[in-house]
């Protein structure tokens, strides 16, 4: 049986929103302690639409698919829609992954809402779906999923 379905394969060998936005309305990064891995993401936002997102990760294929389609699916929703996307959403997305990778799809969520976040602070707004949110919190993520030793 294949480790990677078409979807997962099809979004890791042809990625959607690769690159960065020149002054974007905010941007995000996270970065694992566990594996190393790092994703940062920038987002355009018009009229609390966003209208562009792009990515750019040192990751493995499973946390590329996983931006590509998170980019995606937060392009054209507005910014609290978007805070609803779950880690979930973008496995389900996905049509799944082994389960040794679940959590590489962490890397897209985390950096979405960590963009998210610099643009409520850029531009004084608070959204409810941030309450509690740490964007630092990456230093005490230990439960990457990530197994160094099988990569
Ligand atoms: S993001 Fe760390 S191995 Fe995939």
């Amino acid at each position: 049986m294949a480790l990677y379905n078409d979807t997962v394969i099809s979004h890791f060998t042809n990625p959607h929103n690769v690159g960065e936005l020149l002054a974007p309305d905010g941007e995000g990064t996270y970065g694992s302690p566990v594996c190393g891995d790092m994703m940062k993401i920038s987002i355009k936002v018009e009229n609390e639409v966003i209208v562009d997102a792009k990515f750019k990760t040192f990751g493995c294929g499973s946390a590329i698919a996983s931006s590509s389609v998170a980019t995606d699916m937060i392009i054209g929703k507005t910014v609290e829609e978007a805070l609803k996307v779950t880690n979930r959403d973008v496995l389900n997305e996905l049509g799944g992954l082994p389960a040794i990778k679940i959590h590489c799809s962490v890397l897209a969520d985390h950096a979405i809402r960590s963009a998210i976040y610099d643009y409520a602070k850029k531009t004084g707004k608070h959204y409810a779906g941030l309450d509690g949110f740490n964007p630092d919190a990456d230093a005490e993520d230990n439960d990457h999923g990530c197994d160094m030793e099988n990569q």
